[in-house]
């Protein structure tokens, strides 16, 4: 299913709140901006060019915001306007759908109602007298502490992918993602912030740095002192305007919660959530899905997968899903060496190796998330008892047993 785009510009913290916690909860929309005015809708409408756009009215005098839903139909017919109001007064609806607006939504939102809107707004785009853009899919790789390998796997979760695929470092104020595939880049993320209001097909082109025939990387800034200059705002509308070019789009994560981390997990269709199956980790994987349960995402984005693997590791693996609350769905085994080599080396393992076991599980899961995004189908448990025997129970330190006194 395409998903669908929006903007919003709300009168008050509250409302505005409201609305993305509803159109990023629903699972099947995409918060571009919300805007701080009317003057600045009808600029990122045009530049944008969303599905829809939400509007909040009313309770005084909405004078403006009718005024300005007159000039966007005027300007952008193809776009919905839907106008959204605590008071579902009468007059306030039939201002609004005399000025253009199609939808009405009343505040606070009901779920139910909301996702009857969200379909007619994808029914208008199916008919084609809304925009629907090519959509390429967004996924995060995100680990809750660092030195987990979410770099290393990111990149060659990237590698592995068999469409054109960009790669986007967000890990904004230390990211090396560009010298784990080799590169040395010339541009970043910091040059597409500058130059965001003439981002057209050629200067995108120039400013990403290819890799090999079906991957590109968008690199972190070169000067840390860069990264202050993103803000969260700039980080939608960049991943919106590439995903319009690239099939798969990855992106690398730092491993805090910071506003531009969120703006990117917000707009994500899947995060792969990895971690380590040490205390620690586990820990910060626990406190990174509560976060994430914060943040309405839904649980079928997420996707929880377990780096550096072995069968060394004592923990009941159905013990540590149930702490979680979530499946693993993947197993990335542990190989200090090659590992290692290839990340000096700048040549990702997924191509320099394609024999390994880092590389088989790693495109599996690749094409798993290439997939719709639906659960996996089969559980990996079964093949790995295959791939490394069984679990043993009996060991010096039980982290079972510490995980049952942590819960
Ligand atoms: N599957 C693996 N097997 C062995 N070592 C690994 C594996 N994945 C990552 N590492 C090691 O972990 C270290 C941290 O990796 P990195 O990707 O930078 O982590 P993060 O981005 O989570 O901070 C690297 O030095 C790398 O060699
Ligand atoms: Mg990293």
């Amino acid at each position: 299913m395409q998903s669908l785009t929006f903007l919003t510009l709300s009168k008050n913290g509250e409302s505005r709140a409201e609305l993305r916690d509803a159109l990023v909860g629903s699972g099947r929309a995409h918060l571009l901006a919300d805007c701080a005015s009317p003057e600045q809708m009808l600029a990122d409408v045009a530049r944008l060019r969303p599905s829809a756009a939400i509007i909040t009215v009313g309770p005084d005098n909405s004078e403006k915001e009718f005024t300005l839903i007159k000039k966007l139909v005027a300007a952008s017919p193809d776009i919905a306007i839907i106008t959204a109001a605590h008071d579902p007064a009468p007059a306030l609806i039939l201002s609004s759908m005399r000025s253009g607006a199609r939808e009405f939504l009343q505040l606070p939102i009901n779920s139910d109602e909301f996702h009857s809107v969200l379909d007619r707004i994808a029914e208008l785009c199916a008919a084609g007298k809304t925009t629907l853009h090519k959509s390429g899919r967004v996924i995060a790789v995100f680990s809750g502490k660092g030195g987990t390998g979410a770099s290393f796997f990111g990149t060659n979760l990237a590698a592995a992918m068999d469409v054109p695929t960009l790669l986007v470092d967000l890990d904004l104020q230390a990211g090396d993602a560009a010298s784990f595939l080799g590169l040395d880049t010339k541009y970043s993320i910091a040059d597409f912030a500058h130059n965001r209001a003439r981002l057209d097909d050629s200067l995108m082109a120039s400013l990403v740095t290819p890799h090999s025939s079906n991957l590109a990387v968008l690199a972190a800034p070169l000067e840390a002192h860069e990264a202050e200059d993103i803000k969260p705002k700039d980080v939608s509308e960049i991943l919106h305007l590439l995903r319009q070019r690239y099939e798969r789009i990855v992106l690398d994560l730092p491993h805090t919660f910071d506003p531009v981390t969120v703006a990117a997990l917000d707009l994500a269709d899947d995060i792969l959530l990895v971690l380590t199956l040490d205390i620690p980790g586990i820990r910060s994987t626990r406190r990174a899905l509560k976060i994430f349960d914060r943040l309405d995402y839904p649980r079928r984005k997420i996707h929880v997968v377990v780096n550096r693997w072995s069968k060394g590791i004592d923990v009941e693996l159905k013990k540590v899903e149930t702490h979680l609350g979530e499946q693993l769905i993947g197993f990335v085994p542990n190989d200090y060496h090659k590992v290692m080599n290839s990340i000096n080396l700048g040549e990702p393992l997924v191509q320099s190796d394609p024999a390994s076991k880092v590389t088989i599980e790693i495109k599996r899961i690749a094409a798993l998330v290439s997939g719709n995004g639906h659960p996996p189908t089969a559980h990996p448990r079964k093949r790995l008892l295959g791939m490394f025997g069984r679990q043993t129970t009996s060991s010096p330190v039980d982290l079972s047993k510490m995980l049952e006194d942590m819960a």
